[in-house]
């Protein structure tokens, strides 16, 4: 029997169950953003079908906001946050099929969101990397005050936007069908491993606040799609910005976004108290090659897939998702296949250095009062074992 013959038996009882569950009127079609590829002709209709009808056993109704967890609906299968308990790395039926006949190695569209959602069934995939002119239309975000939403700062990013009148990642990446990213974390696990080259290869290399590359590239590679930073990550010196990468920013406080107005009009830098580091006074990108990071992954990250503590909706202790948490949930929302390297702190080795380009050492890291690492790391390690992420440097 051909391999599609005995699919074909696997999949008709799941046809006949998703026919029910469909006729129940229950069925909430999910889009997944891709057209079928050509060379599937033949097979269209059928794995097009054959999709809906698995994802109706799978998918739940979706979990009203405010809902602690699916765990206590469904006893023992989800955990507090909602993640299956039991992590299979195997791909759900649909999706085997669907990337089947993909060659070793291609790009797989709509993996990650797909993947995510067969082990964290609340997971929705439409969530916009960059602010818009639109965003006032983002209810998720906009009752949150700073970190978690932009309540407050509607006037002053309303400013920022109409001057950097961009808001995507620009035509080429845009109109990619499949697009693989890599979140380059920090970590001194980046350093001597000779990376760089393979970092090169992704789409998207997405780098945290000051992390150079210059000196570092046969570790950490040269490109630069975008660095996400805060006001106190940013570069200060000008001249180690590196060319075509965008300026993306991340607010954590809403005297950020007044940081962000003087660096887009190129302002005198004015109000630096309220900083818990110095900041940059300059920064030397075109309105245009500046963004504003979705602040619904911090929200999301932090109360959705960690569980830290909600506290009202404000920032608090231990509550602060770090930025590479938050690039890696933007790139589970925007990207088709997410890696990520340099993530990751091995206590065991206190000597071993903490960052790839500096020599503190591993044992200087402090209790933090706004992360959570621990509780973080919890999360990170589903998205490895569920083979949603990849992670080059085995460091989570
Ligand atoms: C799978 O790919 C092969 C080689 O590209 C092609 O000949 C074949 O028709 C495809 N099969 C299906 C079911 O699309
Ligand atoms: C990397 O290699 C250099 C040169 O061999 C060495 O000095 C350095 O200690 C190594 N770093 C790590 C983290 O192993
Ligand atoms: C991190 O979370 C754990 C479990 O919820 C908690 O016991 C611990 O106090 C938290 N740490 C911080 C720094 O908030």
């Amino acid at each position: 029997m051909k391999p599609a013959h005995k699919l074909l038996f696997v999949v008709c009882p799941m046809l006949v169950l998703g026919f029910i569950y469909y006729s129940s009127g229950k069925l909430h079609l999910h889009v997944w953003g891709q057209k079928p590829h050509k060379d599937v002709e033949s097979t269209v209709n059928v794995s097009k079908v054959t999709s809906v009808a698995v994802r109706a056993t799978v998918t739940k109704e979706p979990v009203a906001e405010g809902a602690v967890s699916v765990g206590r609906i469904v006893g023992s299968v989800f955990d507090k946050q909602g993640f299956m308990l039991n992590l299979d790395t195997k791909l759900p039926l649909d999706l085997a099929y669907k990337y089947g006949n993909l060659s070793e190695g291609a790009c797989k569209p709509g993996y990650a969101a797909a993947k995510m959602t067969a082990i964290y069934p609340k997971f929705s995939k439409p969530a916009s990397m960059f602010l818009d002119r639109n965003f006032k239309r983002l209810a998720k975000v906009i009752n949150y005050l700073p970190p978690f939403g932009f309540r407050t700062q509607e006037r002053i990013i309303d400013v920022i936007l109409s001057a950097t009148k961009n808001y995507g990642l620009g035509p080429e990446l845009d109109s990619l069908i499949c697009k693989r990213c890599i979140i380059v974390g920090n970590g001194g696990i980046l350093s001597n491993k000779s990376l760089g080259s393979r970092i090169d290869e992704y789409d998207v290399v997405v780098r945290l606040n000051e992390a150079p590359v210059s000196g570092y590239t046969r570790d950490v590679g040269s490109k630069t799609t975008m660095r996400i930073t805060y006001p106190e990550g940013a570069i200060q010196k000008p001249e180690r910005y590196e060319k075509d990468s965008l300026f993306v920013f991340s607010a954590f406080k809403p005297l950020d976004f007044k940081w962000l107005r003087q660096m887009v009009y190129k302002e005198k830098l004015q109000g630096t108290e309220g900083f818990w580091k110095s900041v940059a006074r300059y920064v030397p990108r075109e309105p245009s090659e500046i963004r504003i990071l979705n602040p619904y992954f911090i929200q999301e990250a932090a109360f959705q897939f960690i569980g830290l503590p909600q506290n009202n909706g404000l920032m608090g202790k231990g509550n602060i998702p770090t930025l590479g948490t938050v690039a890696i949930t933007m790139a589970l929302h925007n990207c088709d296949e997410v890696a990520v390297a340099g993530f990751g702190y091995d206590m065991n080795t206190p000597h071993a250095p903490l960052h790839y380009y500096e020599s503190v050492k591993m044992s200087a890291i402090k209790e933090s009062w706004t992360h959570n690492i621990s509780k973080e790391k919890e999360f990170l390690r589903k998205l490895v074992k569920a083979n949603i992420i990849t992670d080059l440097t085995n460091g989570i």
